[in-house]
């Protein structure tokens, strides 16, 4: 077989961009993890918005650093109950608190582990990247286009799964004559009402709202689907 193949099954979960997550992501998530059938969970980033700490001016209407970070450790929390070991990879969002630092002159070995500043119990790790059957997880944010997902799979030279580009959630396969690899964009869980995502608004490509499960080596996207409110309709089509 072209494809490489492995043991595992594998829950990928989105950016969530907590505290600004679909009201629904969480139990859309648990419930794909549980129909089909994952043994291992992989977050793959902006697992937390920071919108305050930002590079834009900062929104008079939202929250401020302080009670945006209450907000989303507190909602945090339910997933770290449901998801009590998940391997991260490291994002532009969640590391906004670092680039803070740099401008301001702050060294490193001053700044609290995210492990730490998050609350995360210990089955929560932090890396740049996870390989998981030959399969490499990063969270996307070093190549730009809709074909992010696509492009990181061959500069890898082996199958890659992404998030951070929210709209062009699905699935390239590539092949030469000896091997087939693939480039999944996993979406994103997130509120697309929310003020965080404001900028977005006037968007061709509306958030594609979704995870991934990467089964035996096979990657599949699976799409949240949504009734007329925009809540999710628990079904679960794999
Ligand atoms: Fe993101
Ligand atoms: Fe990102």
């Amino acid at each position: 077989m072209k494809l490489e193949t492995g043991d595992n099954v594998v829950l990928v979960i989105p950016d969530l961009q907590i505290p600004y997550e679909h009201p629904d992501a969480l139990d859309f998530c648990a419930a794909v993890r549980d129909a089909a059938g994952c043994n291992r969970v992989v977050c793959i980033g902006d697992e937390v918005d920071q919108l305050a700490l930002g590079m834009f001016d900062p929104d008079p209407d939202a929250d401020g650093a302080g009670p945006e970070l209450k907000k989303a450790l507190n909602q945090i929390n339910a997933w770290y109950q449901e998801f009590p070991d998940v391997q991260v990879t490291t994002s532009n969002h969640t590391g906004r608190i670092q680039k803070r630092a740099f401008k301001a002159g702050i060294p490193e070995a001053y700044l609290r582990s995210v492990n730490e500043w998050m609350q995360a119990p210990e089955g929560w790790t932090w890396a740049d990247y996870v390989y998981i059957d030959g399969v490499r997880y990063e969270h996307g944010d070093n190549q730009g286009g809709m074909y992010a997902a696509r492009n990181l799979a061959i500069r890898n030279r082996t199958s890659t799964v992404i998030g951070h580009h929210h709209s062009h959630g699905g699935v390239y396969y590539i092949a030469n004559d000896d091997t087939m690899i693939f480039g999944m964009n996993v979406g994103c869980l997130i509120d697309a009402s929310a003020l965080a995502f404001k900028y977005a608004r006037g968007s061709a490509y509306k958030p594609t709202l979704g995870c991934g499960v990467v089964a035996y080596g096979v990657p599949y996207f699976v799409p949240m689907l949504l009734d007329k409110k925009g809540r999710w309709t628990r079904e679960v089509i794999l």
